[in-house]
């Protein structure tokens, strides 16, 4: 499974140790250094098999490059996967950052990292500990901190921009907007939205922290299927399927979640429901945005917050392109991404 994983992937590399005394499976996958180190975040999950570890390691690495090509950030792209048999606390959680720090450290800067699903600032200080090649610390160790206030933002702008494609006006008011999965970015999401008069939908697998948002709640069952504006998914992977598409009762999908598409089909299979897509990595980066703007650009807040805003004109600009193009919006922003790896 690995040979073929590595074989079929466009990247340049990825480097796997296994750490006996954790069970813990580290795989860094560096997709591309054409426009800077690679940088991208670490994920700690558990998983069936180590190698569906590495497909989602290399596919959320790929989804980097474009990401960072599409900020127009002079990186590349990468992402680190710890496959742990359950997530680790205390001091075992310490030896998995431990061990994996030392990895990092040992690429000498050609891969850059910060938090994911399942990892924080708290995590990022640990690995800061043992090498200097780690966004996002927390404030009082001298990093940026949690960067998900900046990736919620942006999310929140895409979603304005979306809405002024498809409905002639970016206005939330009124708005239904279901919020799926209530974790550090989609909480705060339902927040902004809540504040802009939208009308938030909340649903999460857990539903206490659904209701926590103080937002209706959905019951998670039920999510995908709920009439709605605008569904944004924040929760796990590839919600987008050729069995879920044909039950959205939405006009838009926009949300912060990374590899929405289950395959490249269904991009095609949502614009021909008439359902606007808003590429994920388009619309996500506000996370990056931050901790990469912050500690390797040396942007001021101002700066961040300029940038944080550009990303609804980003998404303006693939929609039109798109429709002048009559194809999907992930192929427009694909052509963005291309056109921004090809320049010097
Ligand atoms: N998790 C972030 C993302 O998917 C990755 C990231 C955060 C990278 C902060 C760098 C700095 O975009």
């Amino acid at each position: 499974m690995f040979e073929e994983l590595l074989r079929r992937w466009d990247g340049e590399h990825a480097v796997a140790r296994y750490d006996a005394l954790t069970g813990t499976w580290m795989l860094v996958c560096i997709h591309s250094t054409q426009l800077g180190p690679a940088m991208g975040g670490t994920r700690m999950k558990t998983y069936g098999e180590p190698a569906e570890a590495l497909e989602d390691g290399l596919r959320l690495a790929a989804g980097m490059t474009r990401k960072l090509a599409v900020l127009g950030l002079p990186c590349g792209g990468g992402k680190a996967v710890l496959a742990v048999p359950s997530l680790p606390t205390g001091d075992e959680r310490r030896r998995v950052l431990d061990r994996y720090a030392e990895l990092v450290d040992s690429l000498g800067g050609t891969f850059v990292t910060g938090p994911d699903v399942n990892t924080g600032e708290a995590d990022m200080d640990v690995i800061g500990d043992r090498t200097r090649y780690v966004f996002c610390r927390s404030l009082a160790s001298g990093g940026s901190g949690d960067p998900s206030v900046h990736t919620a933002l942006g999310v929140f702008y895409g979603i304005r921009a979306s809405l002024a494609h498809a409905f002639g006006s970016d206005d939330p008011t009124g708005r239904t907007v279901l919020v799926q999965g209530a974790g550090s970015v989609g909480a705060k999401l339902a927040k902004l939205l809540v504040e802009a008069d939208a009308t938030v939908l909340v649903s999460d697998v857990d539903e206490e922290r659904a209701r926590a948002t103080g937002a209706a709640t959905v019951r998670p069952d039920a999510a995908l299927e709920t009439d709605c504006d605008v569904y944004a998914p924040c929760a796990l992977g590839a919600t987008l399927n050729a069995d879920s598409i044909p039950t959205l009762r939405c006009r838009v999908v926009a949300g912060a979640a990374n590899n929405q598409l289950a395959t490249d089909e269904d991009g095609e299979r949502l614009r021909a429901r008439g359902i606007l897509y808003a590429p994920d990595y388009a619309i996500n980066g506000g996370g990056a945005l931050h901790g990469i703007g912050l500690e390797h650009l040396d942007w001021d807040a101002e700066r961040l917050e300029r940038e944080v805003e550009a990303i609804g004109g980003t998404l303006s600009r693939i929609y039109a392109e798109a429709d002048a193009e009559g194809i999907p919006t992930h192929d427009a922003a694909e052509r963005l991404a291309a056109e921004r790896l090809r320049e010097p």
